[in-house]
């Protein structure tokens, strides 16, 4: 299987080009040999690349300057996720793209399901859900994974910073009334690939019997970021390098950012598992794991 996966420095794309490699031939390419608010030339890569799948770990992921960078937060994740599809609809090709429990305004209360109604509250929740839409309308075969408070040990990420604070501050604030699925970018690296291998060298007919689509997949269970960073604390590889001694839980309004970030945004994840039999495990217990590898990286 031949595989163009785009973005292999983010968190997710780092792991993706790990993960895949047992799958097939993957080639992948990272900015600035591919740069997605370049249309013409990103066709043209996409075409010579000759792949059976596509994965799209690219994203414009700075929540709060997409707020003024409006016209690159859509160039990359709604106009790119579109012509991507629509140049794997014309090649027979598998497009896999990101999503994000951003696409909601997190006032349901309960874990969101693939058919609640989208309502992002910001710029880089509007422009992931034109990139799914724009994915949708091209009409090839797609899965679109929507995910949630993603995590790597080696990019910036919140397991990152709260590790960070933790060797700095005695007392720790953090929001409690933030809730959704803390997910480990491996995790989810690896459950694309085996999910690829699953479909095989058929992979487009086999997600064309109807398992194409959009599909939450994100850690299991959920947290609020004050449990999250209680967490991050209590599997710390070095424990003796803590200098906290407290968690203050905080309110989201008491740190104005200019992006407004939905408060409850747990996502159900069992369309996924349901259909491909493939779930991602527990998120306490992969952050457990993920701050363990964390060492060796
Ligand atoms: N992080 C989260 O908490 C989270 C939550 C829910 C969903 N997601 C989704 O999960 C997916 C993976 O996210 P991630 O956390 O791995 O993101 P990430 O670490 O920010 O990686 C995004 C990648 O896209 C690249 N990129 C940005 N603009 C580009 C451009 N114009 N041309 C080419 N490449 C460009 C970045 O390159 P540079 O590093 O050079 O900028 C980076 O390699 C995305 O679809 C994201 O929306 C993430």
């Amino acid at each position: 299987m031949r595989i163009l996966l785009l973005g292999n420095s983010g968190q997710l794309g780092w792991e993706l080009h790990r993960s895949l490699a047992p799958v097939g031939e993957v080639i992948a390419l990272d900015f600035p040999q591919i740069d997605l608010t370049q249309a013409g030339s990103l066709r043209q890569i996409v075409r010579d690349a000759h792949a059976q799948v596509i994965v799209n770990a690219t994203a414009y992921t700075a929540v709060d300057r997409a707020e003024t960078e409006i016209e690159t937060a859509m160039a990359v994740n709604a106009l790119a996720p579109g012509l991507l599809a629509e140049e794997a609809a014309a090649l027979g090709a598998v497009l896999i793209h990101y999503s994000t429990d951003y696409v909601f305004d997190g006032a349901k209360g309960s874990p969101y399901l693939e058919s609640d109604f989208p309502n992002p509250l910001g710029v880089y929740g509007c422009s992931k859900l034109a990139g799914e839409q724009a994915v949708e309308q091209a009409g090839g075969i797609s899965l679109i994974l929507r995910t949630s408070w993603v995590y790597s040990l080696r990019r910036d990420s919140f397991v990152i910073k709260v590790r960070q604070w933790a060797r700095q501050q005695p007392t720790l604030r953090v929001v409690s009334d933030q809730v959704s699925n803390p997910t480990w970018a491996r995790m989810l690296a690896e459950i694309t690939a085996q999910l690829l291998a699953k479909g095989g060298e058929n992979v487009t007919g086999w997600l064309g019997e109807g398992r194409g689509g959009l599909y939450h997949l994100a850690g299991s269970g959920y947290a609020s970021r004050m449990e999250w960073a209680q967490a991050i604390l209590r599997y710390d590889p070095q424990p003796e390098e803590i200098v906290t001694r407290e968690l203050v839980p905080a309110l989201t309004a008491d740190f104005p950012t200019p992006a407004q970030r939905p408060l409850y945004s747990a996502l159900d994840c069992e369309k996924f598992s349901e259909t491909f039999g493939l779930r991602l495990p527990g998120w306490e217990e992969t952050l457990r794991l993920a701050m363990q590898a964390g060492q060796a990286l």
